[in-house]
């Protein structure tokens, strides 16, 4: 290479990671493997270290992945967060045993444990009492989450015992198991919502969540794994895990106390085997060497301790065989290949499925019919293709090319500029998307329609009796149809029937969210809903009015209006409104249990204990109350639970606002 493309490498490996750590720390969406980052990050490093005249200030390699999301207030970590050196080798490992030994001579343990997948987090505690919870951030300074953190049943808010310093951080890891992810997972993809990748994207993704009452129903748990103070006050980093185990802290039971590398390899390998049985991902092992002298001794890096290291497991990787790809269409028409594969076991499970994304991916392997190819699963549920072996393939073997035409109805397929993903256009007749929009409408988080699932769907448009979504409402005239149907009996039909007729009161933001107007999901729902309180008004808007809403962007407004211009949609929605469904907002005639609190506005901050904020909004507002969303003159009260923002306190005690606890909210109303 010459010395300008060293330079432009290098320029283009620091942007490339940049944007990788983003979409892994940020948007918790990472899209490449940790080893295919590594491997990147390595070259970047050793391209550095040779031409360190092209070192640039703002290199990964420089500072710690991540960046501060902008909704939670940002707190500066007393201890910086630092992260590790990662090894996928044992070679690099008896390097690290070699540099470790040259520093501080032979006399020394390792603790081994378990590297889990989640993301980090920093608990604060004083006097016993959970005072800030903070993400890891850029490492210097992350986002408070402690109202979310407070939901996690497996962090002590207040500890038990004695003995802990009155002030001091503990840090570790959030996750989810792996059986909650798949459950809350399935539900997501029941109703139509983007499913997680994995485990940790969903524990990341549900940590900035803002709404912590939301976060209460995930279950996360969370593992500690170190204690920091201003003065040490055990000798021992083992010492110290049993010690904050006692005080009732998480603690995972697999660490082992290590004598020397050989030891730590055979953890390692013991555990390169068991961790699938784990019910929770490990992506490695991390050792620490045990004295904290010692681990003073050794110091740091600008990045990560000298005192430890992790070892990365590689991603599962297997050979078979491609046996042939197969197109499906969603919903909105997306049109996804999927590798179709000999079925292999691999990490634990049997692998028949792949995805391929989209054609650029199909493109990028070069595939061929009857390719063997290497499949690799790594967080990801959903394993991925990421070579083709072909020295394996047969000189005949035809080229795969993605399809010009909907593999479901013929119609050419589209792609937008700058888009990856084709879509089939004819949502009216394309047969899955047809029976897709259905099964979206009568979901859990649209229209709630008991006694309807999706197959059932599928077999009434398989049998002529539904086309459009008005058509359920049609149902109840062909009753006697219905009762030819294998496996439907009266019952069924009866409870369908009741379910389709109960869901004629469901309101107006659930019918809407129903529609499946694209990129309007359940919260956009909600907005418009409350914002423009019928179908007919919504239609009427223009698009300046339409971005004027809270959490309406550019895209959705065009969405909407686009929606609106199709004859055949106002057709669906004024037969709708022909059958009964609720095409106004009702908030106005909510009948109020008192007028207790009529005149009285509440703002509600902070956690409580016995309600969700929900909960106290809709107290309020049925005794007529009324609920602002920011501290001003005109507020009479400031309903307060735990760990309010100090901004807010503040600012209420210089207006002299009354400050209530839940407890006087509900005395008001005896
Ligand atoms: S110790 C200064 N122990 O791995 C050392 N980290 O790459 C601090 N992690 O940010 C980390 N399991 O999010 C440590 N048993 C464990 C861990 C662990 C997972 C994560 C953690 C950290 C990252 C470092």
């Amino acid at each position: 290479m010459s010395l300008f493309e060293i330079k432009e490498r290098i320029e283009s490996l620091v942007k490339e990671l940049n944007e990788h750590n983003y979409k892994y720390y940020v948007l918790a969406q990472p899209v490449i493997s940790d080893f295919e980052f590594d491997k990147k990050l390595e070259e970047l490093t050793a391209l550095e270290k040779e031409y360190p005249e092209y070192l640039d200030p703002e290199s990964p390699t420089r500072k710690v992945g991540g960046d501060i999301t902008k909704e939670f207030q940002t707190v500066k970590h007393k201890w910086p967060m630092l992260s590790l050196g990662n090894t996928y080798n044992e070679q690099d490992l008896k390097d690290f045993d070699e540099r470790v030994r040259k520093a501080i001579g032979s006399n020394f343990e390792y603790v081994c444990e378990l590297k889990f997948d989640g993301l980090s987090i920093s608990l604060s505690y004083e006097n016993g009492k959970l005072i800030r919870a903070v993400t890891r951030g850029n490492g210097t300074q992350g986002d408070d989450v402690t109202n979310n953190a407070k939901t996690i049943q497996s962090i002590p808010k207040s500890i038990k015992g004695s003995g802990f310093p009155e002030s001091f951080d503990i840090r570790g890891e959030v996750f989810m198991h792996r059986a909650a992810f798949d459950r809350l997972n399935n539900e997501r993809i029941e109703n139509n919502e983007v499913p997680y990748a994995n485990p940790r994207n969903f524990a990341s993704g549900t940590l900035k969540m803002q709404d912590s009452s939301e976060v209460a129903k995930r279950p996360l748990d969370c593992f500690l794994y170190f204690l920091y103070a201003d003065k040490l006050i055990y000798n021992t980093h083992w010492e110290s895990l049993e010690a904050v185990k006692k005080l009732g802290f998480h603690v995972c039971e697999h660490s082992k106390l290590c004598s020397n590398i050989e030891d730590v390899l055979e953890f390692i390998h013991y555990w390169d085997e068991k961790r699938f049985g784990l019910s929770y991902d490990i992506d490695g092992i991390v050792i620490k060497v045990n004295n904290y002298t010692q681990q003073q001794e050794l110091g740091f890096t600008a990045k990560s301790p000298r005192w430890a290291i992790s070892y990365k497991y590689k991603a599962q990787e297997v050979e078979t065989i491609l046996e042939k790809v197969t197109y499906q269409v969603g919903r909105t028409g997306a049109v996804t290949p999927v590798a179709n594969l000999k079925p292999v076991l691999l990490a634990g499970t049997t692998v028949k499925r792949a995805t391929l994304h989209n054609a650029n991916e199909i493109k990028r392997l070069d595939l061929h019919e009857g390719d063997t190819v290497l499949v690799e699963k790594g967080g990801e549920i959903i394993p991925k293709i990421i070579a083709v072996n072909t020295s394996k393939r047969s000189q005949y073997a035809l080229k795969i090319n993605y399809p010009d035409i909907c593999p479901e109805c013929g119609s050419n397929l589209q792609r937008k500029e700058g888009e990856a993903v084709h879509y089939c256009p004819n949502d009216e007749g394309c047969p899955p998307q047809i029976v897709g929009k259905m099964q979206h409408f009568i979901s859990r988080k649209a229209m709630n329609i008991e006694g309807l699932g999706h197959e059932t769907i599928e077999a009434f448009y398989r049998r002529g009796f539904i086309e459009h979504i008005s058509d359920l409402y049609l149902l109840h005239e062909k009753e006697d149809q219905l009762k030819e149907i294998e496996r439907f009996g009266e019952r069924s039909i009866r409870n369908m029937l009741e379910g389709i007729e109960k869901s004629k009161q469901m309101p107006f933001e659930k019918v809407l969210f129903g529609l499946g107007i694209r990129y309007v999901g359940e919260t956009v729902a909600k907005k418009i809903a409350a914002y423009f309180k019928d179908i007919d008004s919504l239609m009427n808007a223009s698009y300046d009015e339409l971005i004027s809403v809270d959490e309406i962007g550019e895209r959705i407004a065009e969405s909407i209006i686009e929606y609106f211009k199709e004859p055949r949609h106002k057709e669906q929605i004024e037969a709708l409104r022909i059958h009964g469904l609720q095409f106004e907002s009702v908030q106005n005639t909510i009948e109020l249990a008192s007028n207790k609190l009529e005149g009285k506005s509440f703002i509600i901050s902070g956690v409580f204990e016995k309600y969700s904020r929900d909960e106290l909004k809709e107290l309020i507002e049925a005794n007529g109350g009324k609920i602002l969303s920011s501290i001003s003159a005109k507020l009479n009260y400031l309903v307060a639970g735990d760990n309010m923002g100090p901004s807010k306190l503040e600012k209420a005690v210089k207006l002299q606002i009354p400050i209530i606890s839940d407890q006087e909210l509900v005395e008001m109303l005896q």
